[in-house]
C-alpha cells in the first residue's frame, strides 16, 4: 500500500512579502486575478477538491469587499476558463452552480456596497440555472455605480481576440469600418473590457495566486502593461493582508510604459 503524505497546510502569509502597503499610495484602478489553488487547499486538508472551490467562493466576498474598500474600480476575477470543460464532470458541473450559490446569497450585500455585476466570457454556452443567477445579479446591481465585479466565466483570451477579429472584418466587409481605423482603441472596443471606460479596460495589476507563474490565457491584450505579482499563497488563504501586499508590490514598481523616467531623459 502507497501511502500519500499531504502537508498539513503550507500556508503564505503577507508578511512573506517585501514591501509594506502605503494606504495614502496609489492604488491601481483595475486589478484582476487568476485565483488558482483551490483544488491543493483541499488536498492538503484531504477534502474533496470541491471543497476548495467552496472556500475560494468565501474569498471572492472577502476580496470584493475589501477591494472596494481600498477604491479599486475594477475588480476582475477569473472565475472559469473555456478550458476548464476539460475537468471531470462532477467538478465542472460545481463550478456551474457556484456563481448561483455565491448571486444567491450575497447581492444584497452587493447591493448595500454598491457593487455593480458584470460577466464576460461566452455566456450562452453556460447551463441554462447559471445564465439565469449571472442575469439577475447584472440586473439587480445594474443601478449601482461603484465597484465593478467583473467575472470571466466561460472566458478564454485567444478566443476573445479571434471574436474581435471576426466582428472587425465583417465591419469592414460592410464598409463600416476602414481598415486604416484600426487601432489599439479600436480593438479594445471590440474586446470583452470593451463595456468599461477606457481608461479603465486594461488591469494595472494582475495577481496569480497558489505559486504558478503563466498567464493561462487571461487577458492577453489587456495586459500588455500590466505589472505582475505572484504569491505562494492559495487562493482559499488569500485575504485583505495578501491584497494589499500586492497593491504594496504595485505601489514600489518604476511603470514606464517603454519610455523613461523624467531622471533618465537629460
Ligand atoms: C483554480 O484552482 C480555480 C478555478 C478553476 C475555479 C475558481 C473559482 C472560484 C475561486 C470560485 C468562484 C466563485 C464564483 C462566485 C464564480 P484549481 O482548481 O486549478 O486549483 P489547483 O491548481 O490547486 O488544482
Amino acid at each position: 500500500m502507497v501511502l500519500r503524505f499531504f502537508p498539513q497546510k503550507e500556508k503564505y502569509t503577507p508578511e512573506d512579502a517585501q514591501f509594506v502597503f502605503d494606504p495614502e499610495g496609489s492604488v491601481p484602478k483595475h486589478v484582476a486575478i487568476i485565483m488558482d489553488g483551490n483544488g491543493r487547499w483541499a488536498q492538503n486538508r484531504r477534502l474533496p477538491r470541491i471543497a476548495g472551490h467552496k472556500e475560494g467562493m468565501e474569498t471572492v466576498k472577502k476580496i470584493t469587499k475589501h477591494a472596494n474598500r481600498l477604491g479599486i474600480k475594477v475588480l476582475t476575477l477569473y472565475a472559469f476558463s473555456t478550458e476548464n470543460w476539460k475537468r471531470p464532470e462532477d467538478e465542472v458541473k460545481f463550478l456551474m452552480q457556484l456563481p448561483v450559490d455565491f448571486f444567491d446569497t450575497f447581492v444584497p450585500e452587493l447591493i448595500e456596497e454598491n457593487v455593480q455585476v458584470h460577466v464576460m466570457g461566452y455566456e450562452e454556452y453556460l447551463p441554462a440555472h447559471t445564465q439565469d443567477a449571472v442575469k439577475r445579479a447584472i440586473e439587480q446591481t445594474s443601478k449601482n455605480d461603484g465597484l465593478v465585479l467583473n467575472f470571466a466565466l466561460n472566458y478564454g483570451s485567444r478566443a476573445e481576440i479571434i471574436t474581435a477579429i471576426k466582428q472587425m472584418a465583417q465591419e469592414v466587409k460592410e464598409d463600416e469600418l476602414s481598415i486604416e481605423a484600426i487601432n489599439d482603441e479600436i480593438v479594445g472596443d471590440h474586446l470583452m473590457t470593451g463595456f468599461l471606460p477606457k481608461e479603465l479596460r486594461d488591469p494595472e495589476l494582475v495577481v496569480r495566486t497558489s505559486g504558478e507563474e503563466r498567464i493561462s490565457n487571461f487577458l492577453l491584450w489587456q495586459l500588455a502593461y500590466s505589472e505582475l505579482y505572484f504569491t505562494k499563497a492559495l487562493w482559499p488563504d488569500f485575504d485583505g493582508d495578501h491584497l494589499e501586499a500586492a497593491i504594496a508590490s504595485f505601489q514600489q514598481r518604476n511603470r514606464r510604459f517603454g519610455g523613461l523616467n523624467k531622471e533618465d531623459k537629460k
